[in-house]
């Protein structure tokens, strides 16, 4: 195991706008794209979860799950996830099997507000196939195994705070409208 975190979480439950809140959804929704400019728009840090999981394992996530397999991916998941969340708040893009996850789900729950951006499968291909890293997709069927994360993992993200549809329009509708919904619920830019 390559990753080493500190996991410790505080036990209190915060107030949605003292939360950090993090984007889930599957490979190609825009979680790291929307999640930067999010961040932005709200003057909070942004943290994407992939990357920081790279720079701890010090290899890249295709490397990782090649040398320690999916089981070693996900538990160096969970504890860069636990890490972040116990930290300051910021604005978290989330790998697409993060909250899946039962022990991160409950952890997000807790200390975070969820965003699922959902998008359709013909949105998801059309980006994931631009940029050919995902392991999960290295397959001969790529759409059939995402038909597969998608009938596994929607009821899920579901279960996320806040849904936003990206329908293939610019990231920044979907900014907009994350921070309209946030807004409505008293979450606004740190001062
Ligand atoms: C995964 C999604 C990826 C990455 C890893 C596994 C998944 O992140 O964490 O390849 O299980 O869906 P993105 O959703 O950012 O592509």
């Amino acid at each position: 195991m390559q990753v080493h975190e500190h996991t410790e979480t505080p036990e209190k439950v915060l107030p949605p706008a003292e939360r950090s809140l993090v984007l889930v959804g599957l490979m190609g929704a825009g979680k790291s794209t929307v999640g930067r400019r999010l961040g932005n728009a709200l003057r909070l840090p942004f943290h994407d979860a992939d990357q920081e999981i790279e720079t701890a394992a010090g290899c890249s996530i295709t490397d990782f799950f090649e040398r320690y397999g999916e089981p070693a991916f996900r538990d160096g998941e969970r504890k860069v996830i636990a890490r972040l969340l116990a930290g300051p708040r910021h604005v978290l893009a989330t790998g697409g099997g993060a909250f899946m996850d039962p022990q991160t789900r409950a952890l997000i729950k807790r200390l975070g507000f969820s965003i699922w951006l959902r998008a359709d499968i013909s949105l998801l291909m059309e980006r994931v196939t631009k940029r050919p890293t995902r392991p999960l997709l290295k397959n001969v069927d790529p759409r059939a195994t995402m038909e597969r994360l998608i009938e596994e993992r929607y009821p899920v993200y579901a279960e996320a705070d806040l849904t936003v549809d990206s329908n293939g329009g610019p990231h920044d509708t979907v900014v907009q409208q994350i921070l309209n919904h946030l807004a409505s619920l008293g979450i606004k830019a740190a001062s």
